[in-house]
């Protein structure tokens, strides 16, 4: 059994119907990778709901963030959902996963794959001054379903270009490419067709997947991890097969598994 801690919430954004955003106080001790995700939960009638979630800050930033969605009669989120400034929640002592920019290879170009709220971990990893020094590109594509779903990656990308410390670099090798779904959008269709179908590279002008230069991590639903792995595999990249073991690309075991 995980040991758990509370958290004062400081801050909840709601991007849409569907999307919310949160911010907790953090302690001195607690220490994570970015990338690395934490169990949040709540005490509800004496009995303990939790689930994994991304840390979507960085872990040089004070307070911890996180991104969710509001599934309907979700036992946690439909609650999480209402929570206020002020209130607490619990958080798992030991941040942990396997979607770490230190289990990737040395490369050039470092492509963020994310669908819905598989954007969190890219939140907090774009916002890491050493991923721009191990990598010239980062590449972060976002899919969602309709252009309001892109709101919170929006302002993230625009905070980090615009950050006193960062922006520069961000700007200079920080690349952002968002794609719907089911609505009309500058660029539309699945992530995983737009690097099939090589749309991707076309729009952004840029060369195709290439396992020798290229380090991907992948953060979305099950089946779009599942969909990735093959795309990825079909094109002779390794997964980094467990934590400290490096690869040409990285996902959140936990989250196929669960
Ligand atoms: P679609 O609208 O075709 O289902 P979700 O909210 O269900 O996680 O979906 C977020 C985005 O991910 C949507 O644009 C959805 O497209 C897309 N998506 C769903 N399944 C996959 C998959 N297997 N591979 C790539 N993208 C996917």
């Amino acid at each position: 059994m995980a040991t758990y801690t509370t958290a004062t919430v400081t801050d909840v954004r709601h991007w849409s119907e569907k999307l919310f955003s949160f911010r907790t106080t953090r302690e001195p001790g607690l220490r994570f990778e970015n990338g690395q995700f934490i169990m949040v939960g709540l005490d509800v009638d004496g009995r303990r709901i939790v689930r994994a979630y991304s840390i979507a800050s960085a872990n040089h930033e004070e307070q911890l963030e996180f991104y969710s969605i509001k599934v309907p009669d979700g036992p946690l989120t439909s609650r999480l959902k209402e929570i206020r400034p002020g209130q607490t929640l619990l958080l798992s002592a030991k941040p942990t996963g396997t979607l770490v920019v230190r289990d990737l290879r040395p490369g050039k170009r470092l492509f963020l794959l994310s669908t819905g709220t598989g954007f969190a971990p890219f939140a907090s990893v774009i916002r890491d001054p050493e991923v721009y020094e191990r990598f010239e590109q980062v590449i972060l594509v976002r899919g969602a379903r309709h252009i309001g779903d892109l709101a919170y990656g929006n302002a993230i990308v625009d905070g980090v270009r615009n950050d006193p410390y960062m922006g520069d670099i961000a700007r200079a090798q920080l690349v952002d490419y968002s794609t719907v779904t089911r609505e009309a959008h500058a660029h539309t269709g699945r992530v995983t067709a737009a690097l099939e179908s090589g749309q991707l590279y076309a729009d952004l002008d840029i060369t195709p997947l290439d396992a020798s230069t290229d380090r991907v991590m992948i953060c979305g639903s099950k089946a779009m991890l599942h969909d990735c792995c093959q795309l990825l595999d079909a094109r002779g990249f390794e997964i980094s097969a467990h934590i400290g073991v490096p690869g040409d690309y990285v996902i959140e075991r936990a989250f196929v598994d669960s």
